[in-house]
């Protein structure tokens, strides 16, 4: 490979990523980066936590709507790929799993991460529990995935994406990623998507500012994961973690807050923060039933079906291509 097109690895792109984002006004970090090893247990805590209602909202609507989510994706009985983006631990699509294998359906299950522990796992843990299982891993990032699943087989395509994580992109991002998945779909394929709903404002904002203090740990991890992989020195007690949420626009925000004056060291160069001063972290950007139907129909998808949970806290909303 030339010098001019040596690609970037991750740990290049994680320094540029950072320092730029500290050198912005006003300063941020990418949340893409919360999850490292720590990161991910502290998610996991995150998601443990009594006023963190979304886990449990998707997994109702996975644990008791099971039968009607997989009559809806059967389109009678044609086979299918079942591609799920960001898989995790499957703790809720296991369910559909299950259903899909007790109707008989003729399925492939292609479960996408970004982590290849995750793959690994998977490919471990699901075909113990499910031995009828036909499932083939695929490690990387889900755009250049998907393309290879589109190679895997002709079959039609059924894309799982749940979790809310496309309320960690801005409305205008998620726009912008339901235009690309729906370009790499054809006719017929269906896209199952999770997002979190307008709710009360303060039930949103007690999500992301738990008693416990779990979401502003999250946050300070990132901070110290630049501390050990770039090669900075912030001192975690100088930051505060703050979260807002605006109910008319939806966005819930994440901050962490510079406590003093101070200069940080961050691979050889000096940054300064003012007290007070923010570090934007994250968005978690909730939607209403409309504003849903306004993205995605704009993107060339037409409505299937929403399951809601009880307390309609959030969506897995159905859609088709075509
Ligand atoms: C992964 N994602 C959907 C979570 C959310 O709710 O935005 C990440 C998170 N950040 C703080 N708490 C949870």
């Amino acid at each position: 490979m030339s010098t001019k097109t040596k690609k970037i690895d991750q740990s290049e792109q994680f320094c540029i990523d950072t320092i730029n984002g500290l050198n912005a006004n006003p300063k941020y970090l990418s949340s893409k980066y919360f999850y490292d090893q720590t990161g991910d247990q502290i998610f996991q805590q995150i998601m443990d936590a009594d006023e963190y209602y979304l886990t449990n909202s998707e997994m109702e609507i996975f644990a008791t709507q099971t039968e009607e989510l997989a009559k809806t994706i059967a389109l009678n009985g044609y086979p299918f790929d079942l591609i799920e983006l960001g898989a995790g631990d499957a703790t809720k699509s296991i369910h559909l799993l299950k259903q899909l294998i007790s109707d008989e359906m003729d399925f492939h299950y292609l479960p996408i991460d970004i982590s290849e522990n995750v793959i690994n796992l998977l490919s471990e843990t699901l075909p113990a529990q499910l031995p009828e299982l036909k499932m083939k891993g695929l490690n990387g990032e889900y755009f250049e995935m998907l393309k290879e699943a589109a190679s895997f087989s002709n079959r039609r395509k059924v894309v799982l994406f749940m979790g809310a994580n496309i309320g960690n992109m801005t409305p205008e991002e998620a726009a912008h990623f339901c235009e690309d998945l729906r370009n790499q779909l054809m006719d017929g394929d269906m896209l199952i998507i999770g997002f979190d709903l307008k709710k009360n404002p303060l039930q949103i904002l007690s999500a992301y500012s738990d008693s416990k203090g779990v979401t502003k740990s999250f946050n300070l991890n990132l901070l110290r994961r630049i501390n050990r992989e770039i090669g900075a020195d912030f001192n975690t007690d100088k930051f505060d973690h703050y979260a807002s949420y605006d109910p008319i626009s939806g966005a819930c925000k994440s901050f962490l807050i510079s406590l003093q004056d101070q200069q940080v060291m961050i691979n050889g160069e000096s940054i300064s923060f003012n007290k007070n001063e923010p570090i934007y972290m994250e968005i978690s950007q909730k939607y209403n039933l409309d504003e849903i139907d306004a993205m995605m129909t704009g993107c060339g998808f037409k409505p299937v079906k929403n399951f809601l949970d009880a307390k309609e806290y959030f969506v897995d909303s159905i859609w088709q291509v075509g």
